[in-house]
């Protein structure tokens, strides 16, 4: 012990029981302790009397009146629901070593405080008699202390890191663990411990573990095999969410006693084998979100007492009675929760479910089932949660069915071909937590029989053709009504004045036909998706603390940007693109520093100059101020937002050079798009670094100089860039994106499908000069490459013939001579082709593609062109037909360029409508959370094929 905490000790330390039954050294302890802490709630307010064991918290023995106990845990709010539940300031500052003096502790217990500014003291380690510590959401920082491995009775440790601001609290080695030899349960989730190997070794010393959590924790590995079980008796097991990619370890069908086993959201794979059936005592299988290959045909026999199944994501695929035949009849009628979400199951729900007569959750969301729901599911009386959503199923639903299911509580039955008619005065039998019948055909009139349901959370009703007000109960209906989603339906009307009574936390009306200003929204609002209505004034009009998603496009906003946006320091993402808005972009926006994602203010009339302060925004990852009248210089700040992945500054007014630092510091930029400004000089040869570059447009520029030579190197680097902080960010420990971050992760294989397509230069409408440079046939992956308009001179290089998926080549307007390679018919994707108004001549190739491409007008303008399609035929002496004057007017031809660009748009919708429809087939468990990055991705979709659009447009 360290000399000054001993004095400490020494000073305190007088010997006195006083009568009314309280150690005097043990109650000047308590006052210590209680001096270094902050108690913003007075929650300590009763330690003053003499009789410290009547003190709140403090429990002394009956027999001795030494204190054992210390209960200081703080509580929630009354709402249950985690995202919503508000979290009371708990006990903070300094715990005091004079706890020391408490000989007697056996209990301590300091859940959901807030010690975020000190680490575990090590001095805990000294209080021996310690039975049970409770650390769990007390937010303790930096590592755990070793110190901790001292407390030999210790049976019951929670070190759970959970709801707390900052997620790093740490253990980097194990081994003091191992010697907590009475340990019975043990919760270290949410605790990184991405640097500890030897974790599951340490563990096998406790023989007595009942219990452990180690979900959460970037547990890196984990060991297949042990040469011995010690754990035997360990009764629950939980590792989800670690990213472990393994089979499945060994000494897992050793656990004779596990009633409870999580293994979700990892990256186990193999098949399940038959071993598992040796687990005769679980009662709850969590297997879901893993990749799996299969199952064996007797895995699950024995499992009698399992009452949840969890087999969500897991790739089962195939009818879904065949899946069921191989659980046990014992089992089938045992269960009581069962979820399958997100497999490729097919077939109905005939035969098999309405046997399952103890179940109480079904969730079979984001399968291909079909069919009719059988009516003995609907007399499954004890269900309290049915989820159906994203399926093929069809029928009508009416009151009738849904009248026996009075303990009903979580109802989805979205995206289906459901039928759902219920007279509006009906009473239903339950009282509903949650409501999803999106694209269910409720409408035209707005339901209802919705009135009643006072414990509603979340209520969404998008697709329904609603054509109808909203009503204003709907504002009242429930306190705890926190998510709603009502969006593509064709709501009139207004929304009311106020709605901050509402403790909404998302709300999205997009695509309505609302109007009039924005209501006075609540301060627990996180996302808000108003985009696509007739909104009017301005865009936010009080500071929302909390708010991280905005989303307000195609409304009629006007007005300045307000300063209350620059306050809401939560803002993630910010889309106020297609509105009125004016004047200069506001410099406060920098306040955003590192939260602001996604920046799109396109298609406003912004004025005046890009602030240098947008250079704080660290995080920012798409910037599009396109279409607006900004002018100046591109700032030079803009240098450190080294995390943009597509800045569009398209159709403005600036001016200056294209700085070299984009090539140099915004390495992860996949889509640069600077056309129609008043950019002069020359295209820095930088440029050319940028490995991720998928999509550069300079085009309608002043810009003069050659072609960089280095051009072929564009776009080297394949895939994305995986370092990104967005597929990092909800990584982190943070309890809400602990679960996004599966999300992100699982949405980057597609991210990645959307980036690939878009490959395309643009240098078109320039003044650039030189020859093309042989270099550009590197650039295998392009598919759209436009130079005309330009003063190019020389050859069409032959090595264009290696751009093997080329869609459409744009040379026209310039000074180029020679033939036209012959190379080009290899081309198999070439679907477009101009070469018009050049000094082309000799015989157009011809073979494969390019038979298609025999539209005279495209080689017009070059008089020594023969051979189809021009009429002029090769073997005589040159001119009979020519086909016009050198050009009068470039604009004659800005039709076929129109349309030559807008068929490769049109196939770009095809493919981004389908994709984002697909996206209604994802899911995580929580679905507000999902829904919320759902919008973050179908943002940064959007924003995608937005500017893929305009680059069309002349
Ligand atoms: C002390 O006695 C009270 C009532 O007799 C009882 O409720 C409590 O559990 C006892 N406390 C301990 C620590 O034994
Ligand atoms: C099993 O636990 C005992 C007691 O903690 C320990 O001595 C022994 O080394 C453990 N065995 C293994 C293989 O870890
Ligand atoms: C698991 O049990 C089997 C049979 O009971 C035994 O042979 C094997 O050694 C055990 N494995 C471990 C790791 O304890
Ligand atoms: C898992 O490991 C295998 C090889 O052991 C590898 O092929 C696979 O890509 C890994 N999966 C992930 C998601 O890291
Ligand atoms: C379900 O129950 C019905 C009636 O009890 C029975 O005829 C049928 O065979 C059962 N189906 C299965 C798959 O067990």
């Amino acid at each position: 012990m360290a000399p000054p905490i001993f004095f400490l000790l020494l000073l305190i330390g007088i010997q006195a029981f006083v009568a009314s039954g309280c150690f005097e050294t043990e109650r000047n302890a308590l006052l210590a302790f209680k001096a270094d802490l902050i108690d913003p709630r007075n929650r300590l307010a009763s330690w003053k009397s003499q009789n410290c064991c009547a003190w709140k918290g403090v429990v002394c023995s009956n027999t001795t009146g030494h204190i054992l106990k210390l209960n200081l845990r703080n509580s929630y709010d009354k709402i249950d629901y985690f995202p919503y539940g508000k979290r009371p300031s708990g006990l903070g500052g300094k715990i005091s070593p004079s706890l020391l003096l408490l000989n007697h502790l056996e209990h301590l217990d300091l859940n959901l405080n807030n010690f975020s500014e000190i680490r575990i003291p090590e001095y805990f380690g000294s209080l021996k008699k310690l039975r049970y510590l409770n650390l769990s959401g007390a937010c303790f920082n930096s590592m755990v202390p070793s110190q901790l491995g001292n407390l030999s009775k210790l049976r019951y440790l929670d070190l759970k890191s959970f709801d707390c601001d900052v997620y790093n609290m740490g253990v980097d080695n194990f081994w003091w663990l191992a010697r907590l030899t009475s340990l019975h349960y043990l919760d270290l989730s949410f605790v990184n411990m991405s640097s500890t190997t030897y974790w599951l070794q340490a563990i096998n010393m406790l023989p007595l573990l009942k219990y452990l959590d180690m979900s959460m924790t970037s547990l890196p590995t984990i060991p297949i095999s042990l040469p011995y079980l010690n754990i035997t008796t360990l009764g629950v097991l939980k590792i989800a969410g670690n990213n472990i990619n393994s089979t499945l370890p060994r000494w897992l069908w050793n656990l004779t006693s596990i009633t409870h086993l999580d293994l979700s959201l990892n990256e186990f794979h193999g098949f399940i084998p038959d071993e598992l059936s040796c687990l005769k005592t679980l009662n709850v299988l969590s297997l879901g979100s893993n990749n799996f290959e299969g199952l064996s045909p007797k895995a699950f026999t024995n499992l009698c007492s399992l009452n949840t199944l969890d087999l969500s994501g897991v790739g089962f695929s195939g009818e879904i009675n065949k899946w069921v035949e191989r659980l046990p009849s014992c089992m089938q009628q045992n269960l009581q929760i069962l979820y399958c979400r997100k497999n490729e199951l097919s077939g109905n729900l005939s035969g098999w479910l309405e046997n399952m007569t103890s179940l109480t959750e079904i969730d079979l969301t984001g399968n291909s089932l079909n069919g009719t729901i059988p009516l003995g599911v609907w007399r499954l009386t004890n269900l309290t949660r049915l989820y159906l959503q994203s399926n093929f199923f069809e029928g009508a639903i009416s009151e009738i069915q849904l009248s026996h299911l009075q303990r009903l509580k979580w109802l989805d039955l979205a995206d289906n071909s459901f039928n759902v008619q219920i007279s509006h005065d009906w009473i239903p039998p339950f009282q509903l937590k949650t409501l999803h019948l999106a694209s269910c055909n409720l409408g035209p009139k707005f339901p209802t029989w919705l009135q009643g349901q006072t414990q509603l959370e979340e209520l969404g009703l998008s697709k329904n053709g609603i054509v109808d007000t909203l009503p204003n109960w709907l504002w009242n209906m429930s306190r705890s009504l926190a998510y709603v989603h009502i969006s593509n339906n064709q709501i009139k009307g207004k929304l009311p004045l106020t709605l901050d009574h509402v403790m909404l936390l998302y709300l999205n009306l997009s695509s309505s036909q609302l109007e009039g200003p924005l209501p006075a929204l609540p301060q627990t609002l996180s996302v808000l998706d108003l985009s696509n209505n007739f909104f009017v004034g301005p865009i936010l009009n009080a500071t929302l603390l909390r708010l991280q998603y905005l989303l307000l496009s195609n409304n009629s906003f006007d007005g300045n940007l307000p300063f209350a946006l620059c306050e809401s320091t939560s803002l993630q993402v910010l889309d106020i693109s297609n509105n009125k808005l004016s004047g200069e972009i506001p410099s406060c926006l920098g306040m955003l520093q590192d939260q602001l994602l996604v920046l799109d203010m396109m298609s406003n009339t912004l004025s005046g100059n890009v602030p240098t302060s947008l250079g704080k925004l660290r995080a920012l990852s798409i910037l599009d101020l396109s279409n607006n009248r900004l002018s100046g210089e591109i700032p030079s700040s803009l240098q450190y937002c080294r995390q943009l992945v597509n800045l569009n500054l398209g159709n403005n007014n600036f001016s200056g050079t294209i700085p070299k630092w984009i090539g140099e510091s915004l390495l992860v930029l996949m889509v640069l798009i600077l056309r129609s400004n008043g950019f002069s000089g020359s295209i820095p040869s930088q440029i050319t670094q940028l490995g991720y570059l998928r999509v550069l447009d300079l085009s309608h520029n002043n810009l003069s100089g050659t072609i960089p030579g280095s051009i072929g190197k564009l776009s080297w680097k394949k895939g994305v860039p995986t370092d990104h902080m967005l597929f990092f960010r909800y990584g982190s420990f943070d309890v809400l994106a602990g679960t996004a971050y599966l999300v992100v992760k699982g949405e980057a294989r597609e991210y990645s499908k959307l980036l690939y397509l878009v490959e395309s230069i643009d240098l078109s409408c320039n003044n650039l000069y030189g020859e093309i440079p042989d270099e550009i046939g590197d650039l295998q992956a392009l598919q759209n490459l436009n130079l005309s308009m330009n003063h190019l001179t020389g050859h069409i290089p032959d090595q264009i013939g290696k751009m093997h998926e080329l869609e459409s080549l744009d040379v026209a307007i310039n000074k180029l001579s020679g033939t036209i390679p012959q190379s080009l018919a290899t081309l198999n994707y070439l679907s477009s082709l101009n070469v018009s108004y050049n000094n082309l001549s000799g015989k157009i190739p011809s073979g494969n593609q390019m038979q298609t491409l025999n539209d005279p007008s495209i080689y017009i303008g070059n008089p020594y062109l023969c051979g189809s399609p021009t009429t002029q035929s090769c073997s005589t002496n040159e001119t009979t037909i020519v086909f016009g004057k050198e050009s009068h007017d470039r604009f004659e031809r800005l039709g076929l360029y129109i349309s030559v660009v807008l068929g490769f748009i049109i196939g770009f919708w095809i493919f981004f409508g389908a994709l984002l429809l697909s996206r209604s087939f994802r899911n995580t468990y929580f679905s507000a959370i999902d829904r919320t990055y759902d919008r973050l991705y179908v943002a940064v979709a959007l924003t995608l094929i937005r500017l893929r659009r305009r680059c069309g447009e002349m």
